[in-house]
């Protein structure tokens, strides 16, 4: 039997089998509430050993795409559970992607009285999409002061206090793609003279310090992170090779200092080798890797250890039953691009299952 469906045993996670579903937006949280469609949509994909949640915002300010939800509000969280009964039935374990946006967003997009923050006030170049305005340039962020970044810091504990109330197994935290952690990983979008910027030590803190202080709350085991090394998404332009290489080592090895659950890496085509490897050193808890994976290559990335768990995205978007169909050797149902981010159940929760199968008999 292949190694992608058999149980994983690590430290903090124990699965029913090798499969993540990825984190990836929807945007169907219709007032940033997690609903009964979203719960539907979650509960058909409960043949993962670990669904990581949609991108989440731990405060209003951190809602920078329109419909994402969040889960610092009683109504989000009372939401969010319903999430969580349904894919616990089937003995899937799920955690919830933390991510504040930071200077990817737009003022449209957030409630009125929240401004949208960044780590320095280097706009983001190019545009996004918002309910009331159709497109729009990235708004102008506002740089956090010190103390303000400790005010974020404090977001994510209330956040993660919530996940564990919503019924969440864990957090993830979003340390990937642009968003605010990695905003402040990257030199060229951290301008900051304070202890958060500048030297490898003082750009990784925030990180560290997220990690640590949300661990203290709820459990390290119940703590994750998701890293992109050398991503240029959100407008992140790459900066000195060695010093990105450092930059991970670092981040690595103090997260494992920490001992939280596991690391995600999504793995862009630019990434060296020496970085994946270097990060696989330094962490000694659970690594994901995800981004491009079939089961096939999947099944090698397990088989030479280069990784524990593998995390499957667009694949599991257009196949409810993924695992099953990896069973089987049947073929897989093609994404629909025009309906990602659209609301409603089209493109959704209406991705057919494989002919002659039924939710109810998922026994995996
Ligand atoms: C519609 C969509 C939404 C996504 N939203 C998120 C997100 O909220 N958080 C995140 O970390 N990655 C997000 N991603 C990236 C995926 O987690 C994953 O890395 C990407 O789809 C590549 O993996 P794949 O080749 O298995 O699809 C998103 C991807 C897609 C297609």
């Amino acid at each position: 039997m292949k190694k992608l469906l058999m149980p994983y045993n690590g430290t903090s996670l124990q699965l029913k089998n090798h499969v993540v579903m990825a984190p990836m937006t929807r945007s169907r949280a219709i007032g940033n509430i997690p609903n009964a469609l979203m719960t539907q949509y979650y509960g058909q994909r409960k043949g993962a050993g670990l669904i990581i949640t949609e991108g989440t915002a731990p405060a209003p300010e951190a809602l920078g795409y329109a419909r994402m939800p969040g889960i610092f509000s009683d109504e989000q969280v009372k939401g969010w559970k319903l999430v969580t009964a349904a894919v616990h039935q089937n003995n899937t374990k799920i955690f919830v992607q933390l991510m504040h946006t930071g200077r990817i967003g737009h003022v449209a997009n957030l409630p009125d009285d929240a401004r949208l923050i960044g780590v320095s006030e280097i706009p983001a170049i190019g545009q996004m999409h918002t309910d009331s305005l159709g497109s729009q340039d990235f708004s102008m962020p506002d740089a956090l002061t010190t103390e303000g970044v400790q005010e974020v810091i404090g977001y994510f504990v209330v956040a993660a206090n919530n996940a564990v109330a919503a019924g969440f197994d864990g957090v993830e935290l979003h340390g990937a793609n642009g968003y605010l952690i990695e905003q402040f990983l990257n030199p060229n979008v951290n301008d900051r003279t304070d202890q958060y910027g500048g030297s490898i030590e003082n750009r990784v803190r925030f990180a560290v310090e997220v990690a640590q202080k949300v661990s203290e709350a709820i459990g390290k085991d119940k703590v994750g992170i998701r890293i992109s090394p050398n991503s240029t998404l959100g407008d992140l332009a790459p900066y000195d090779a060695d010093a990105t290489l450092k930059t991970y080592t670092h981040l690595a090895s103090e997260l494992n200092r920490l001992g939280i659950a596991y690391i995600h890496v999504s793995i862009n085509p630019g990434v060296p080798a020496e970085t994946l490897n270097a990060i696989r050193r330094e962490f000694k808890g659970t690594l994901i890797h995800s981004s491009g994976f079939t089961p096939e290559n999947a099944e090698i990335e397990l088989q030479t250890g280069a990784a524990d768990l593998v995390a499957f995205g667009r694949n599991f978007l257009s196949n409810p039953d993924f695992v099953e169909r990896i069973i089987a050797g049947a073929p897989f149902n093609p994404v629909d691009f025009t309906t990602l981010y659209t609301p409603g159940e089209k493109g959704y929760t209406d991705y057919p299952r494989m002919a002659g199968t039924n939710e109810k008999a998922i026994l995996l």
